[in-house]
């Protein structure tokens, strides 16, 4: 099988997609970055693994040219997903499958501070990713974009205080603070209220991640 991980980063799934298809298959891992880029070139891999810089909506590849196509946490960051999922839609062969696996950052719950602020600082992080509703979206994207066969699996991650405020809460207070949704004080209050609650061992955190999978149909043009 021929395989594009679209938003490769720094290319570790590809080389595991690439140990699964077997050298007499190809992996490609494109990533609009040149650091993600180099730095997964740098990584290496066996031969039939290569990393090629693109953007998600101008892929440069031939129509039909793979089997398979993934995006993983890369739909959230595009300001136009509808073309980077017709772009995956052409360059997959009739009957090849495309999965898009994305957070919905509006998902994203924690249990320990007061509600009013919990729900402005939550929601000027979603609001900060060019496409914070990935998750939700995906459905219609894959739709429109002419795949068929879609289905969408959602399930929860849940996050530990400190990886949560490492990953998520710190930024989500700066995102809320530059916005303008709370204050610099309000803001540490917050901040005061999810330590407290972690130090008493009730601090909570989880959110909605979505495996969205469609299928180009096999009579479809590219
Ligand atoms: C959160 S990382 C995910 C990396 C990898 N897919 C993973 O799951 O570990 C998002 C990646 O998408 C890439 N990216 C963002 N916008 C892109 C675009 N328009 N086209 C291609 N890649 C893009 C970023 O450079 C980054 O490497």
């Amino acid at each position: 099988m021929r395989v594009l991980d679209v938003g490769c980063g720094t290319g570790d799934d590809a080389r595991a997609v690439a140990e699964i298809v077997g050298p007499s298959g190809r992996c490609v891992g494109v990533d609009a970055s040149s650091m993600m880029v180099d730095e997964a070139r740098r990584r290496g891999g066996p031969p039939h693994v290569e990393f090629v810089l693109a953007p998600a909506d101008a892929l440069p590849f031939g129509d039909a040219s793979f089997d398979a196509v993934r995006a993983e946490r890369v739909f959230q960051h595009l300001r136009e997903p509808d073309a980077a999922a017709r772009e995956a839609f052409r360059v997959l062969a009739c009957g090849g499958r495309a999965l898009l696996l994305d957070q919905d950052w509006e998902t994203l719950v924690v249990a320990g501070a007061g509600r009013a602020a919990t729900r402005r600082i939550l929601n000027a992080f979603a609001d900060r990713l060019a496409n914070g509703w990935a998750g939700r979206n995906q459905y219609a994207t894959l739709k429109r974009a002419g795949f068929d066969e879609v289905a969408v699996t959602p399930f929860f991650v849940t996050l530990p205080f400190g990886a949560a405020y490492a990953l998520l809460l710190d930024d989500a207070v700066e995102s809320a603070k530059e916005s303008g949704a709370v204050g610099g004080e309000e803001a540490e209050e917050w901040v005061r209220e999810l330590l407290a609650a972690h130090g008493r061992g009730e601090f909570y955190c989880a959110f909605g991640l979505f495996a969205a999978i469609g299928r180009k149909p096999p009579e479809s043009q590219a």
